[in-house]
């Protein structure tokens, strides 16, 4: 019988083949782009002050010369990706000139609230290879396709590398900068009342460090693994104590667990929210709070956003033992802890800020 016999047929044949092409490829979208910020691409735009003919860039850009042919099929598809303005440089001329986006803006090295460090992270060899064992742990009794990979949970294997410490760290602080701006601008009142407060897994203080300084009158405390926290100095209202959250957690007012409980699975994710309750110290009058930052998996966003969530969704499960989670889940999780009430405000573009009363 032959394959292909009508035309209707051949269409979605040939409609199958294209999108399954689209879907193997897809790697090559994050490949391009973190080819282009190891060069330097847009910083080297950037610093040029106006848009930068193709021929400019090959001579500002350090590589060898037998490559400056395919730098303008990189940049092609990064255009096509939305990281690049291509136009043409002159009316009548074939030479074109290259200009940046708002996301190529936030990969910049010298944007404060730079997004490098994090793309850089999730794309190191280190955190890539466990993709490649995700089929032998559906069939294994490891707890993730990290540890089938390493040996090691993600937090053991930090603390033995300190590359893999050191590049995780740098990647979380640069989203911590960002989010922390944006807390501390347009949701001050979340912290304000507030005397103490405690960063639960706030990684090396990034986040902590803007909060304590936008909120002089707060005393925070940066919570985290030994090897994490170690050597890194405080503040006036800033301090550091390393320790393991899942056995007990400085009282505080308020706890804050930004991108903790997606790590988790439901069982340690309840575990560690009675600790939390523990350590509040303060009734919901009087402030006493959590304040969760994470995802909140809706599908009234659009197509992107509900993609970019279910990435999201398997990087936690295939780094760790973690899952993102619907309302309704983290309801169960917050009731099951012994909270009594929560408010969502979704401010954070893919995440929520949940605040969890006791
Ligand atoms: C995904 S990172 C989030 C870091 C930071 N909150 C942020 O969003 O930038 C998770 C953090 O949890 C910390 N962590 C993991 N297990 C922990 C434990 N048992 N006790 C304390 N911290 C822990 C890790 O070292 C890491 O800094």
């Amino acid at each position: 019988m032959a394959l292909v016999n009508v035309e209707a047929r051949a269409s979605e044949l040939l409609e199958a083949q294209a999108h399954i092409w689209n879907q193997t490829f897809n790697f090559i979208n994050s490949a391009t782009l973190k080819c282009a910020i190891q060069l330097g691409i847009p910083d080297i735009i950037h610093n040029h002050g106006q848009p930068m003919t193709l021929s400019k860039l090959l001579a500002a850009l350090p590589i060898n010369p037998t490559k400056a042919s395919c730098i303008y099929r990189l940049m092609r598809i990064l255009v096509h990706s939305g990281f690049f303005v291509q136009q043409k440089a002159h009316e009548n001329e074939q030479e074109v000139e290259y200009s940046l986006t708002p996301a190529s803006r936030l990969l910049l090295k010298d944007n404060p609230l730079s997004a490098s460090p994090f793309l850089l992270a999730m794309l190191d060899p280190i955190l890539v290879t466990p993709w490649h064992f995700v089929s032998t742990w559906f069939q294994n009794d490891d707890p993730t396709p990290f540890h089938t990979a390493t040996g090691k949970t993600l937090w053991d294997q930090a603390g033995h590398e300190p590359i893999l410490n050191d590049f995780f760290n740098e990647g979380m602080a640069s989203d911590a900068r960002l989010v922390a701006n944006v807390l501390t601008t347009e949701c001050k009142e979340v912290f304000e009342g507030l005397n103490t407060l405690v960063d639960v897994g706030g990684g090396t203080g990034t986040m902590a460090k803007v909060i304590a300084e936008a909120f002089p009158q707060l005393k925070c405390t940066v919570f985290d693994l030994p090897h994490v926290v170690s050597n890194l100095q405080g503040s006036n209202n800033l301090n550091f104590l390393g320790g393991d959250m899942f056995e007990a957690i400085p009282h505080a007012d308020a706890i804050l667990l930004k991108w903790i409980l997606h790590d988790w699975s439901d069982e340690d994710s309840v575990k560690l929210l009675k600790r939390c309750k523990e350590a509040i110290i303060s009734s919901k009058d009087k402030g006493g709070k959590l304040i969760i930052i994470d995802m909140m998996i809706e599908n009234k966003k659009d197509d992107k956003s509900i993609e970019t969530q279910l990435f999201f969704d398997m990087l936690v499960m295939i780094l760790l033992p973690g899952r993102e989670r619907t309302e309704e889940e983290w309801k169960k999780l917050f009731l099951d802890a012994g909270f009594s009430d929560y408010k969502i405000t979704p401010i954070l573009g893919l995440r929520s800020l949940i605040e969890v009363y006791p």
